[in-house]
């Protein structure tokens, strides 16, 4: 069984539309994880636009929820995500102008500071990932990074699967980068734009260990529902 984490700063990106207390993030990160997901993804961007600080400490305090918590690589988010120590750290690219994260971390321009982070999370016994695009020499270089996880990104996937483009040479990418990490003694994850046609193609990489889904997964329970949504993720991941 692959494991579902549920991103829900979409949650908090509603409830800041009102600037009052509800839908509660805190309370979606119980609800998803009751409903059968295996942990919840937060990130606190450096504008905090949607999970802010009292949100990312108490989903972190929660008991019996993984909390995989992504940041970018300012030093004081990673000081601040040292302090609030979540299960799981995922780094990410970072961009104000984004509307999301457009894509992966450039691993060799930030190779250094990359190299100075991770041990910080590795000292703290906190499960580190690093968010990348499926690219060989990015798997090569998150080996040499010494982490214990990569999560690639989908978005151009799921673009292409959306725009009914030729998918194959990207879904190719993903299997060769996550076969290559596997082989190298990384864990695979998987997230950005998925929904289940890519789930379910992506289903069939059996490297890939993890699929953290956000958007999709709260826009589709507006008619259906968390639990019958995450159940039908949970289906696909079997
Ligand atoms: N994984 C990472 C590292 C992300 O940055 C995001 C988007 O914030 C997701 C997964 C979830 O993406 P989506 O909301 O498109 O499913």
């Amino acid at each position: 069984m692959k494991r579902l984490g549920v991103n829900i700063d979409h949650v908090a990106t509603l409830r800041n539309a009102r600037g009052e207390k509800h839908p509660d993030p805190i309370n979606a990160a119980l609800y998803v994880i009751k409903c059968g997901a295996n942990s919840v993804t937060i990130h606190l961007r450096e504008d905090r636009r949607h999970i802010n600080d009292h949100d990312a400490k108490k989903i972190c305090s929660l008991k019996k929820v993984l909390v995989n918590l992504e940041v970018s690589m300012n030093q004081n988010i990673i000081l601040n995500a040292l302090k609030i120590k979540p299960s799981y750290i995922c780094i990410v690219p970072e961009n104000r102008k984004e509307i999301t994260t457009e894509g992966g971390l450039n691993l060799k321009k930030n190779f250094n500071k990359l190299k100075k982070i991770i041990p910080k999370f590795k000292k703290a016994k906190i499960r580190t990932s690093l968010f990348i695009n499926p690219s060989i020499n990015d798997i090569k270089i998150s080996k040499l990074l010494d982490v214990d996880c990569v999560e690639i990104h989908t978005g151009k996937l799921s673009n292409n699967v959306k725009l009914k483009n030729n998918y194959i040479k990207e879904l190719n990418r993903i299997k060769k980068s996550s076969k290559l990490a596997n082989t190298l003694g990384i864990e695979v994850h998987a997230g950005h734009g998925l929904d289940y046609k890519t789930t379910q193609l992506l289903s069939k990489i059996s490297e890939i260990e993890e699929y953290n889904i956000g958007h999709y997964i709260i826009g589709e329970s507006i008619f259906h529902g968390l639990p019958k949504v995450i159940k039908n993720f949970k289906r696909l991941l079997k």
